[in-house]
């Protein structure tokens, strides 16, 4: 494994995360799929194994898709299911990632970002990873009716008391992330060190919009979804297997075919090299030149996809590959 940078933390250069973790063919009464709770702590310990100590989980997670308005009743799994493995290692070997935003509850401020749902959320990821402190605390998405100071100063303070190390932010458009940022200088509070934004081969929106925001303020990068949710692992290339994320997410289907020929292409690449097209994707997010730290952000539901992503680590592309990959995606 190769570690990185987010300001001072040194976090692997690869980082597991908990959104969707193998699903058991059991559900509960509402229909939501459970976690296959096995599975998932073997991967965990394998990429333990493999040298990643950087995790990333939310609130919110119920660890398995979920189409059902009012998830939260499930809400946490994922936080409960990491805090159980990691439990049984050195907690200040680990690095561990976590959210808030989302609804977990139907009352007032069961959602939000103002400072008495995120003081209740922290309390609440905390007791479920077992955990004194998260290394990484995410705003998952804005809230519009939250003003900006009043976040801030409520993370500031979390920082402060030792609950939280560093700051993250996600899914906020540009200017939402320049005007915390600035906040944050004026009044001397906790700057964001991170941001999590989708970003892989095929879906680049961010570049022109958010990446100079993590640029001017020397924020890292966690790309998510850094394999289009298993687009460019080839995994559909032969169609839709069967237990796929795409048999639960059906809006995958529609991207699997508008974007066939351009993965058929970059698999030839990855072909060429002797290597899976899983690893050309996650290596060009380590190789791509942003001018940023870009930590890929997988996911993974067997210890053999999670191997095989890992290995990505090793993998080395040239400015000739570089190029040829690019030719493929701006065509
Ligand atoms: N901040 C946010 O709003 C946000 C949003 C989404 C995700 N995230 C974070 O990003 C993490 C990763 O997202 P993601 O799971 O969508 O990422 P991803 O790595 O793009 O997709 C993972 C899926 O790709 C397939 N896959 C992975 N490796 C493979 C391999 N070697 N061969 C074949 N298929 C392979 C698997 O699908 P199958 O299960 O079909 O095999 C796996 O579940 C999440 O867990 C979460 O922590 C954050």
């Amino acid at each position: 494994m190769k570690y990185v940078h987010v300001k001072g933390l040194e976090v692997s250069a690869i980082s597991y995360g908990t959104w969707h973790l193998p699903v058991s063919p059991e559900t509960y009464p509402d229909g939501v799929h459970k976690v296959d709770v096995e599975k998932s702590i073997k991967i965990i310990k394998r990429a333990i194994d493999l040298g990643i100590n950087f995790f990333d989980t939310a609130n919110t997670y119920v660890g398995t898709v979920s189409d059902t308005p009012a998830h939260y009743p499930h809400s946490g799994t994922s936080e409960r299911i990491l805090g159980d493995v990691l439990k049984g290692y050195e907690r200040e070997s680990l690095v561990v990632a976590t959210k808030v935003r989302a609804r977990m509850a139907g009352f007032p401020n069961g959602e939000g970002l103002s400072r008495k749902h995120i003081r209740w959320q922290i309390r609440e990821s905390l007791s479920r990873l077992n955990m004194d402190y998260v290394d990484i605390y995410y705003i998952h998405w804005r809230d519009d009716l939250t003003p900006h100071e009043e976040t801030l100063g409520v993370l500031n303070d979390l920082v402060h008391e030792g609950l939280v190390h560093y700051l993250g932010i996600s899914n906020h458009p540009a200017q939402d992330m320049i005007d915390f940022q600035e906040i944050a200088e004026r009044k001397n509070l906790e700057k964001f060190s991170i941001m999590q934004e989708a970003y892989n081969m095929l879906q680049r929106g961010i570049e022109q919009s958010k990446v100079p925001v993590a640029r001017q303020h020397q924020m890292a990068l966690a790309a998510y979804v850094p394999l289009a949710q298993g687009v460019l692992a080839g995994r559909y290339l032969g169609g839709v297997p069967e237990g796929s994320r795409a048999t639960l997410e059906k809006g995958l289907v529609d991207f699997v075919e508008a974007t066939k020929g351009k993965v058929k292409r970059l698999k030839e690449i990855a072909d060429s090299k002797g290597i899976k097209l899983s690893q050309l994707a996650l290596a060009w997010l380590m190789n791509i030149d942003l001018g940023i730290t870009v930590v890929p952000l997988i996911g993974a539901t067997s210890v053999e996809e999670l191997e095989e992503d890992v290995d990505a680590v090793s993998v080395s592309l040239s400015a000739g590959d570089m190029k040829a990959i690019d030719e493929i995606l701006s065509s």
